[in-house]
């Protein structure tokens, strides 16, 4: 696996999924669930778009005792998704009982990837609510390192963090960066954005984008411009 463009189905229902991937005939793309399809429709949603010969990254962001996340990952590891993801935040215990619990009989697992400080935190929120005084990028650096100690493939970050994560963990730790847009597209919620080209330049190794290419006027437009900007 490797450079890939990971489309984000914030949908609410497998029926909008469904309608919206129905419109790729072609190449299919890796599709992430996220909460909010996962909560709405259950694991079904992902044995249904797996088996439409999607690759999946499953979303749901765990963050509990070791136990209880190297138990919810052995359910998960059945579900035949991969990549997923856990909060570093959790911890090293956390972290490596995660590990445990996704690695399937024969070895085999889906990358395991660690989401740092939430894009939504910035430096006076982390300060003023979980009392975390350090610059913020430091912490991420920090998180990123934990992670790939504790055993983990990569994490999810900024496009703008990607190339400092791969000096700091090394080329093979994954980085997965939302927060992409079109140079002449619109920004919407998203505070630190980069072009699919400028992602590339930068060494992420997967970009995700949802909106500008579910809301697109011609989705599937949308999506072979990020992949023609992004993996080729
Ligand atoms: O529509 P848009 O391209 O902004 O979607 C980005 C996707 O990436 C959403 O599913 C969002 O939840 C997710 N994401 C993010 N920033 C993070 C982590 C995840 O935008 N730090």
């Amino acid at each position: 696996m490797g450079k890939d463009v990971i489309v984000a189905c914030d949908f609410a229902s497998a029926e909008q999924t469904f309608a919206f991937l129905d419109k790729f005939t072609g190449r299919k793309p890796f599709v992430k669930i996220g909460m909010e399809l996962y909560y709405a429709e259950g694991p079904e949603i992902v044995r249904q778009i797996k088996a439409r010969g999607h690759k999946i990254f499953l979303d749901l962001k765990l963050h509990d005792i070791p136990n209880t996340v190297k138990k919810a990952m052995a359910v998960l590891k059945n579900l035949d998704v991969d990549i997923t993801n856990l909060h570093a935040a959790g911890a090293t215990a956390m972290m490596q009982g995660a590990l445990e619990g996704l690695t399937r009989e024969d070895g085999t697992r889906p990358l395991l990837i660690a989401v740092t400080q939430l894009t939504s935190t910035d430096q006076e929120s982390m300060e003023r609510d979980i009392l975390i005084k350090e610059p913020i990028d430091k912490v991420v650096m920090h998180y990123a390192m934990t992670a790939k100690n504790a055993g983990l493939d990569g994490i999810v970050c900024s496009p703008l963090e990607a190339g400092k994560v791969h000096d700091t963990c090394g080329k093979d730790f994954l980085t997965i960066t939302p927060g992409v847009r079109f140079a002449d597209g619109e920004v919407g919620d998203q505070k630190r954005v980069m072009t699919p080209a400028q992602a590339k330049e930068i060494g992420s190794d997967y970009i995700v984008v949802g909106r500008p290419i579910t809301a697109a006027a011609d989705p599937v437009a949308a999506y072979e411009r990020c992949v023609a900007e992004f993996c080729d």
